[in-house]
């Protein structure tokens, strides 16, 4: 029995294991629950009593020194396994591509319209996209029942005929206005509503930035020129100016402004539908009923507003022809506008 016991303990010093499977076979064999140790120790009743003393020590022996070796042969193993994989790895290799997002177009157009008015010292303004009627018409001199309200198909809240989803981000113009005094000159940038069919043409949202100067003085030229710097950062330092009369209940008086056409240089294509000219904004000065109501002193004051789609700018900057194209999340469509970012 002594000898059994000497002869594990040689063998558990000489193991050796090329892998973990052999190391847990060792491990079984011995240290398991049907292995060697437990039949020795079931046999220490039968051992002499003299021998007991001997026999008892050798036994923790092996079980300590067998344990000793499967922890230390596992370890060993198993980071050369990790080595081993390493080892595996081609450095030389290019790294597998991952597609990272861009910028929407919208947004892309959208900062570079910020950037360019914040150059000549705009700030931007926001608001809320629920507006109530006083902020999105009544204010800005719609009066009650005026067709002009017709003029933008609106969506109602249902449970409050008072809220409506903004049909155009003058709203937050009012807003700044009640909690500012002039100078004011800021832009508003937003998501608006109204209330069409979608077709590649018109959409039940678009985004817009509306401008606003007020300060003592302020006239048209001011805005023509404001609008001319503008237009040329925009389509390029070429880009020439219109101004055609129009009417907004808001400003006094009204006017859309065309650039000439950047696809034909002015000379007539299908885009401009052979005019020269594509339609980009409408703008005015601040009728003065509107600086009243938003408590701006309109003897003292003058200012000018405009106000411009920026699917529209993008849609010429980009050549865009389908307004739905921007809301679709259509990734061939979004993954143009990559070098643009
Ligand atoms: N609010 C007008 C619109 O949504 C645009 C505009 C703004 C026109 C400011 C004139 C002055 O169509």
């Amino acid at each position: 029995m002594l000898d059994t016991v000497k002869q594990l303990l040689k063998e558990t010093a000489n193991f050796e294991a090329k892998n973990l499977e052999e190391v847990e076979a060792f491990r079984i064999r011995i240290l398991g629950s049907k292995g060697e140790l437990k039949k020795l120790f079931a046999e220490f009743k039968n051992v002499a009593a003299e021998d007991k003393k001997e026999y008892g020590a050798l036994l923790n022996q092996l079980k300590n020194e067998a344990q000793a070796k499967v922890d230390e042969l596992k370890k060993s193993l198993q980071s050369k396994e990790k080595a081993a994989k390493f080892e595996d790895i081609d450095l030389s290799r290019p790294a597998s591509y991952r597609s990272i997002g861009t910028r929407h177009p919208i947004s892309i157009t959208k900062s570079q319209i910020i950037e360019i008015f914040s150059r000549i010292g705009f700030d931007v303004s926001e608001g809320p996209e629920i507006e109530d009627d006083w902020h999105n018409f009544t204010a800005l001199n719609f009066p009650p029942e005026h067709p002009a309200r017709d003029m933008q198909d609106t969506f109602f809240v249902e449970k409050d005929p008072d809220l409506a989803l903004r049909t155009h981000t003058s709203s937050v113009q009012v807003r700044v206005m009640e909690n500012n005094k002039p100078p004011i000159r800021t832009i508003s940038p937003g998501r608006v509503y109204r209330n069409e069919a979608i077709s590649a043409r018109a959409h039940c949202f678009f985004h817009q930035v509306e401008g606003l100067y007020i300060d003592k003085n302020v006239s048209f030229a001011d805005l023509k020129q404001t609008l001319l710097y503008f237009a040329r950062e925009v389509f390029g330092e070429e880009t020439k100016i219109r101004l055609r009369p129009s009417y907004f209940p808001f400003t006094e008086p009204s006017a859309e402004m065309d650039v000439s056409c950047s696809i034909c240089s002015g000379k007539g294509c299908n885009v401009c539908k052979y005019t020269g000219y594509l339609e980009i904004l409408g703008c005015g000065m601040v009728d003065p009923n509107v600086l009243e109501n938003c408590g701006i002193d309109s003897e003292e004051y003058t200012g000018f507003a405009f106000g411009m789609g920026v699917e529209r700018i993008a849609q010429l900057k980009y050549n865009i022809n389908d307004l739905r194209l921007y809301s679709e999340n259509d990734k061939a469509f979004l993954d143009q506008f990559k070098s643009a970012l």
